[in-house]
C-alpha cells in the first residue's frame, strides 16, 4: 500500500489506472478506522481493481469546535489495518492540500439537508460535500462506497452527485454492528465504561420497534422508541425521525410512503451516536 500525502503524486497514480483501464473504486474516510470501514473498503475490492482510501478529519463539516478537537486521530493503527486489505492508495493528505484556499460553494440540497442531522450541526453537509466534491475531482473514481448508517449524508452525496453531474456510482454499504448491536462508529472508542454499556439499547429499542408496526402508528412508535432510551438515565434521544428513505420527510402513516427509515441521534453524554432502522422498503 502507498501512502500519498500530494494530491500531485495521486494523480499522477490514477492517471497510470486509468490508462490501463482500471476500474478504480475510493472509500473516503476520517479515519478511526473500525470494522465498518474495512467493510467498506471489502466491498470496494469485490468491485473495482484499485482500492483508494482516504483519511482526513474535515473541518468545514464540524460546526462545532470541541468536536473537531476530539475527534479521534489514529492514524498509525489506521495504517496497518489497511495494510491488512487490499487498499492500493491510502491518501492521507493536509488541511492545506485539500483546501488551498477557502471553499465557499454553498449547495442547495432542498430540504434535504433541513432536517434531522442538518437541523442540528448547520453546515455540516454542506462541509460533507465541500469535501466529497474536492476528492472525486481528484481521484475521479468509477465507484464510491458509503455506510448506510450515515443515512442522511449518503442521501446528500447522492444529490450532490447529481448536481455535479459526477459519472461516478454511489454504492451504499449496510452498517456493521458490534456483537451487542451497537452500530459501529469511530466515536465509540470515545465512550466511557458506564456509556459504552447503555448504548447498545439505541439499537435494541429500534430492533424492537419494527414488531410493533401492526399495532402501534408512527407517532407510537417514535414515542416508544424516544422513551425506552431515555429511560436508561444516562443516554438523552436527541431526535428520532420517522421518514420517507428517499426524500427524508417525516411519515404520518405506515402506508404513506413505499421506503420507511426510523433515524435517530442520541448522546451518550458528549458524545453524540447516530443510528437508523428501515422499516419497510419495496421494490
Ligand atoms: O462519513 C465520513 O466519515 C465523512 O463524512 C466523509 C464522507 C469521509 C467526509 O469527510
Amino acid at each position: 500500500m502507498k501512502i500519498v500525502e500530494k494530491s500531485k503524486e495521486l494523480n499522477a497514480l490514477i492517471s497510470g489506472y486509468k490508462k490501463d483501464g482500471l476500474i478504480v473504486g475510493f472509500v473516503p474516510t476520517m479515519g478511526a478506522l473500525h470494522k465498518g470501514h474495512l467493510s467498506l473498503v471489502d466491498e470496494a475490492s469485490k468491485q473495482s481493481d484499485v482500492v483508494i482510501v482516504s483519511i482526513f478529519v474535515n473541518p468545514n463539516q464540524f460546526n462545532n469546535p470541541n468536536d473537531l478537537d476530539k475527534y479521534p486521530r489514529t492514524i498509525d493503527q489506521d495504517r496497518e489495518m489497511l495494510e491488512q486489505t487490499k487498499c492500493a492508495i491510502l491518501y492521507y493528505p493536509s488541511v492545506e492540500e485539500v483546501y488551498p484556499e477557502e471553499d465557499k460553494r454553498i449547495f442547495d440540497f432542498g430540504q434535504l439537508d433541513k432536517v434531522m442531522e442538518g437541523q442540528f450541526r448547520p453546515g455540516h453537509f454542506n462541509g460533507v460535500a465541500q469535501v466529497v466534491s474536492r476528492f472525486f475531482d481528484l481521484i475521479n473514481p468509477d465507484k464510491a462506497f458509503f455506510g448506510e448508517k450515515d443515512f442522511q449524508q449518503l442521501a446528500i452525496i447522492k444529490k450532490m452527485t447529481k448536481l455535479l453531474g459526477y459519472e461516478i456510482k454511489i454504492v451504499p454499504c449496510a452498517i456493521i454492528r458490534e456483537s451487542d448491536g451497537l452500530a459501529m462508529s469511530s466515536r465509540n472508542m470515545l465512550l466511557t465504561d458506564e456509556y459504552r454499556s447503555e448504548a447498545p439499547i439505541i439499537a435494541q429499542k429500534l430492533f424492537e420497534s419494527k414488531n410493533l408496526l401492526s399495532t402501534k402508528n408512527i407517532k407510537e412508535v417514535i414515542n416508544f422508541v424516544t422513551d425506552e432510551i431515555n429511560k436508561s438515565g444516562i443516554l438523552e434521544v436527541e431526535y428520532f425521525e420517522i421518514v420517507d428513505g428517499d426524500t427524508l420527510q417525516p411519515v404520518d402513516n405506515w402506508g404513506d410512503s413505499d421506503f420507511v427509515v426510523g433515524c435517530i441521534a442520541v448522546f451518550a453524554d458528549k458524545v453524540r451516536l447516530i443510528d437508523n432502522l428501515i422499516y419497510k422498503k419495496l421494490a
